[in-house]
């Protein structure tokens, strides 16, 4: 039986799943390992179940047994982990794409209209029992006719087009390639951010975080959205620079903005807790019970496909 290492707690099923196939060990108080930790537990393991709250950067890999042959991360994204370093020391990287795109682009979905509706004001009065209805009372912005652009049209991207359609928005996108017309769905195609963002009145972000995509939205290109504009970000902290962000929501250039996910989570900058116009939630995109579920199964069976082939589909480097 294969010896494994999952670094945190996961939903009782999948644990128990993972310890039919597996001599697995498990964190059953949902410890937070420090990167020592996590070393000296994957001494004698063949593979590693990792979640993104674990940093496993170049000195953390180096310093992994030799046994250790494959890291399957709990998630699509895999920021968490440096692949170049892994693939020097022949360590293959999997992740857990598809099964969450749905639940992530409910998130998305419910960034934008808590952002657009004011939502957060609202939960703020409602709590201190001050409110009363009036017409003119949390008037907020309506989707219907608006422009969405969507930063990085991979999976989550066109599920959010879709049901973004519904909700009546223009769809515009912006990629590392243009998508096939059939795959487009009557989005429109543009070639650079600024061209994007230029039309996006309400700008969701589902790129992946890379070097080319840390703080993307920044002082400078804050400036080529109509002003007015709502920014949501349902993928990584990494692509915001906050500063220029708390800025813009300050100049009122950006009207609001909606928040899964922040730089150096869980903490984020203070300065957008007492922002009446931020809309704010604890990187819950794939927090179901289904597709935490599923992307459980699927970073088991990258392990089992692993170390049944010797490759795995899933791999990422
Ligand atoms: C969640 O953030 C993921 O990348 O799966």
């Amino acid at each position: 039986m294969k010896k494994i290492l999952i670094t945190r707690k996961l939903l009782k099923l999948s644990e128990d799943k993972a310890l039919k196939i597996f001599d697995a060990k498990l964190n059953s108080i949902d410890e937070l390992y420090s990167q020592t930790k996590l070393i000296e537990l994957s001494k004698g393991c063949d593979g590693i179940l990792t979640s993104i709250t674990d940093k496993i950067d170049e000195e953390t890999i180096n310093k992994l047994p030799n046994t250790v042959k494959i890291i399957s991360n709990f998630a699509v994204g895999f920021g968490n982990i440096d692949l170049k370093a892994a693939k020097k020391r022949s360590i293959i990287i999997t992740n857990t794409p598809d099964v969450l795109t749905d639940a992530t682009a409910e998130i998305a979905m419910l960034l934008i209209l808590g952002a657009a509706r004011r939502a957060s004001e609202g939960i703020e009065y409602v709590k201190k029992n001050n409110w009363k209805w009036s017409a003119d009372f949390l008037i907020g912005k309506q989707l219907t006719g608006r422009r969405l652009g969507i930063l990085g049209m991979g999976r989550i991207g066109k599920v959010i087009a879709k049901l973004a359609r519904a909700f009546g928005m223009i769809i515009h996108y912006h990629n590392r390639s243009k998508l096939s017309s059939e795959l487009e769905m009557g989005a429109t195609y543009h070639d650079s951010i600024k061209s994007l963002f230029s039309v996006s009145d309400v700008l969701s972000i589902n790129c992946p975080a890379t070097k080319e995509t840390e703080n993307i939205i920044n002082a400078k290109t804050l400036e080529y959205f109509p002003k007015g504009a709502i920014i949501t970000n349902s993928a990584r902290g990494d692509m915001i620079d906050d500063e220029a962000m708390i800025n813009a929501l300050n100049r009122r250039k950006i009207y609001a903005l909606g928040l899964d996910v922040y730089k150096g989570e869980p903490n984020l900058n203070p300065g957008y807790l007492n922002m009446k116009d931020v809309f704010i939630l604890p990187h819950i995109g794939s927090a179901t019970k289904e597709t935490r579920t599923a992307m459980a199964n699927l970073a088991i069976d990258n392990l089992d496909e692993f170390f049944k082939t010797g490759n795995c589909k899933n791999k990422v480097n």
